[in-house]
C-alpha cells in the first residue's frame, strides 16, 4: 500500500468509525428525540477541546450472528475533553450500534476512560443510551459490567462520576449509575428500571407503564435514584457545566475559589422577616438560603426527592460550600428516612472532596410513625450522624429555630464534630419541644392548678425561657456564638475563612461499617 493509500485507507476508517450504526440508525435516533453519541459529546463538551480514545475498538465476538455485524467503536465513544474549561474523561453509549449494547469490548473501552479519569484525576461523566447486556456475549458481557462497576467503586470518593441517562438503563446496568455520584435524567428519554413493565406484569401482575415505572419523575420524586430532571438533553449538559464549575477535579484538589459576586459584608436583617419566631409557622429555607449565600449561587440536588431536608451547592464570598438545610415548608421540615438518606450521602459527597458542609438548622425530630419504625429509620436516620460525625471537613452549623434531640446531634451537635455552631437569638435547644416536655415534666403542677390551661401556657413559656434558649447552650461551649440576624452571612463567611485551613484525622483503619 502507497503512502497516500494508508492516508486514504486512514480517513476512510475514521470516517466510518465516526458514522456509527449509519444513517438509516442515526435517523431512527433523532426519530425517537435523542441524540446520537458523538452529537451528545459536541454538545456537553468545550468546542474543539474532544479527544477521542481508541476509536477503531470492534466487537470480537462471531457468535449468533455477530459476524455479520460491523460494530464501529463496538456501540461506546470515549475520550477526554473540557467542561466549562475543566478536563473531564467521558463515554457516550452509541445505540445505533448494537442499540449501545454492552458487549466485551464495549466494557473495555468505558474501563480504560474510567481508569483513566482516575489516574489524570479528571472527574467521570457517562452518558447511558443502551439495550443492556450484549445478549450474544453472555458471560463477555456481564464480566464487562462486573469491570464496570469495580471502577465505579474505586474512583468513587477520589473523582466525581456524574451519569447521564439519555435512553434506556435496564437490568444490572442500572448498577453503574447507581454508584456514581450524580444521576441525572430527561424527562420523557431516560428509563431505569431492573425490570420493565412486561417482566413486572408477568411476576406480579401489576400493570405499569415504562414512563411511570422508570422515567425521570419516580426516580427524582420516589426512588431517589435520579438527583435531577431536565426537559432536555442540552438543559441537562449546561447544569452539569456549572455543577462542575463548583467542584474540585479530585480528592486532592480544594473545590475552585471564584472571585465573589457578592458583598461580603452584605447584611441579612431580612433574616428577621423570613423566620417566624412562632415555632408553629412554616416557611420556605430557601430563602434563608437566597440572604446567605452569594446571590443566585444555590445549585440545588435531589430537589424533588425528600423535600423536607435541601441539600445543595453554593459560594460564600466565592467559596464553593456544600448547605444541608431542614425545610419547615414540608412536613415542617421533620427528619425520616429519606431525608436521612438524601443528607448523609450528600455529606459523605462533600467530605470526599473538600468541600465544607454548612447545616441550616430547624427541626423538631425524627418523623414517628409505624411505617418509618418498620422502613427502618433507626437504621436510616444512624447514616446521617455516621456522615456527620466522619467528615472531616469544615462543618459549621446555624441553628434557625428549633433544634430538638437526636435531630439536634445530628444537625448541630459539637458531639459529632461540628466545629463552629452558631444560633440566631430565637433558637430553641432541647431534649423535645417545649409543650411536649412541659406535659412531661410538669403534669402534676398542671393538673393540680385551679386553672390547668393557664399553668400549662405559663410552664411552657418558663421552659422556653429557662431551658431551651440558645444562652443555655452557649453557656456549655455548645453553642459558639448567638448571633444577629442581620450578621447571618458576614458570621458564615467568618466561620468557614476561619476553618479553611483544617486538618483532621479518622483513626486508622480499612474502612468503616456504615450502617447501611
Ligand atoms: C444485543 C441489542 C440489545 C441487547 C438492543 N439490541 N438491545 N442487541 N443485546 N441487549 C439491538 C437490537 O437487536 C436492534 O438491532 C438494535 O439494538 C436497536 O434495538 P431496537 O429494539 O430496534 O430499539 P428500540 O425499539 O428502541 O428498543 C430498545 C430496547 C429493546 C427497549 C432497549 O432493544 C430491548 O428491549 N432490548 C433488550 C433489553 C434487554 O432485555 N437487555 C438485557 C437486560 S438484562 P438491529 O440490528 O435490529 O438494529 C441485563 C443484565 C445485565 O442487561 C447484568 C449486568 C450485571
Amino acid at each position: 500500500m502507497s503512502r497516500q493509500d494508508a492516508i486514504n485507507d486512514l480517513k476512510n476508517r475514521r470516517e466510518a468509525a465516526h458514522a456509527g450504526g449509519g444513517e438509516a440508525r442515526i435517523k431512527a435516533q433523532h426519530e425517537k428525540g435523542k441524540l446520537t453519541a458523538r452529537e451528545r459529546i459536541a454538545k456537553l463538551i468545550d468546542p474543539g477541546s474532544f479527544v477521542e480514545h481508541q476509536t477503531y475498538i470492534l466487537g470480537r465476538s462471531n457468535d449468533f450472528g455477530l459476524a455479520d455485524k460491523h460494530t464501529p467503536g463496538d456501540g461506546v465513544v470515549t475520550g477526554t475533553g473540557r467542561v466549562g474549561g475543566r478536563q473531564i474523561w467521558m463515554s457516550a453509549q452509541d445505540f445505533t450500534v448494537l442499540g449501545g449494547s454492552l458487549g466485551e469490548m464495549n466494557a473495555r473501552r468505558i474501563a480504560e476512560a474510567q481508569h483513566l479519569a482516575v489516574k489524570t484525576g479528571s472527574p467521570f461523566i457517562q452518558i447511558n443510551d443502551s439495550g443492556g447486556a450484549r445478549i450474544q456475549e453472555g458471560i463477555l458481557s456481564l464480566h464487562g459490567y462486573g469491570e464496570i462497576f469495580r471502577a465505579n467503586t474505586l474512583a468513587s470518593g477520589v473523582v466525581p462520576q456524574i451519569s447521564i441517562i439519555l435512553g434506556p438503563c435496564a437490568g444490572g446496568a442500572v448498577y453503574s449509575p447507581a454508584i456514581t455520584d450524580f444521576v441525572f435524567m430527561v424527562d420523557g428519554v431516560s428509563h431505569m428500571y431492573i425490570t420493565g413493565p412486561e417482566v413486572i406484569r408477568a411476576v406480579t401482575g401489576e400493570q405499569v407503564s415504562q414512563e411511570d415505572l422508570g422515567g425521570a419523575g419516580p426516580h427524582c420524586q420516589k426512588s431517589g435514584v435520579a438527583h435531577r430532571r431536565f426537559s432536555t438533553e442540552q438543559e441537562c449538559f449546561s447544569f452539569i457545566t456549572k455543577l462542575l464549575s463548583y467542584l474540585p477535579s479530585n480528592n486532592r484538589d480544594l473545590p475552585p475559589l471564584a472571585e465573589s459576586t457578592d458583598d461580603p459584608d452584605r447584611q441579612t436583617p431580612e433574616l428577621e422577616e423570613i423566620v417566624p419566631v412562632d415555632d408553629h409557622q412554616a416557611y420556605d429555607v430557601r430563602n434563608v438560603i437566597g440572604s446567605l449565600f452569594d446571590r443566585d449561587s444555590f445549585l440545588e440536588i435531589h430537589e424533588e426527592f425528600a423535600p423536607n431536608i435541601v441539600v445543595g451547592f453554593a459560594k460564600l464570598a466565592g467559596r464553593t460550600v456544600g448547605i444541608m438545610a431542614n425545610q419547615p415548608a414540608h412536613l415542617a421540615a421533620v427528619l425520616t428516612i429519606d431525608a436521612s438518606d438524601k443528607a448523609a450521602r450528600f455529606v459523605r459527597f462533600c467530605d470526599a472532596f473538600n468541600v465544607p458542609v454548612i447545616s441550616l438548622v430547624d427541626v423538631p425530630g425524627f418523623l414517628p410513625g409505624v411505617d418509618q419504625e418498620h422502613g427502618g429509620i433507626i437504621r436510616h436516620g444512624a447514616k446521617l450522624l455516621y456522615a456527620i460525625a466522619e467528615a472531616t471537613v469544615p462543618k459549621v452549623a446555624l441553628i434557625l429555630r428549633k433544634a430538638y434531640g437526636g435531630a439536634f446531634i445530628s444537625m448541630a451537635g459539637k458531639s459529632l464534630g461540628y466545629d463552629r455552631v452558631l444560633a440566631l437569638p430565637i433558637a430553641q435547644i432541647a431534649v423535645m419541644g417545649a409543650d411536649g416536655a412541659a406535659n412531661i415534666i410538669f403534669r402534676k403542677d398542671i393538673n393540680a392548678a385551679e386553672d390547668p390551661e393557664a399553668m400549662r401556657r405559663q410552664k411552657i413559656e418558663e421552659f422556653k425561657e429557662s431551658v431551651m434558649t440558645p444562652f443555655v447552650a452557649a453557656g456549655y461551649g455548645y453553642v459558639d456564638e448567638v448571633i444577629h440576624p442581620a450578621d447571618g452571612r458576614t458570621e458564615l463567611i467568618r466561620s468557614v475563612e476561619m476553618l479553611a485551613r483544617k486538618r483532621d484525622q479518622l483513626p486508622a483503619k480499612k474502612h468503616g461499617n456504615l450502617p447501611l
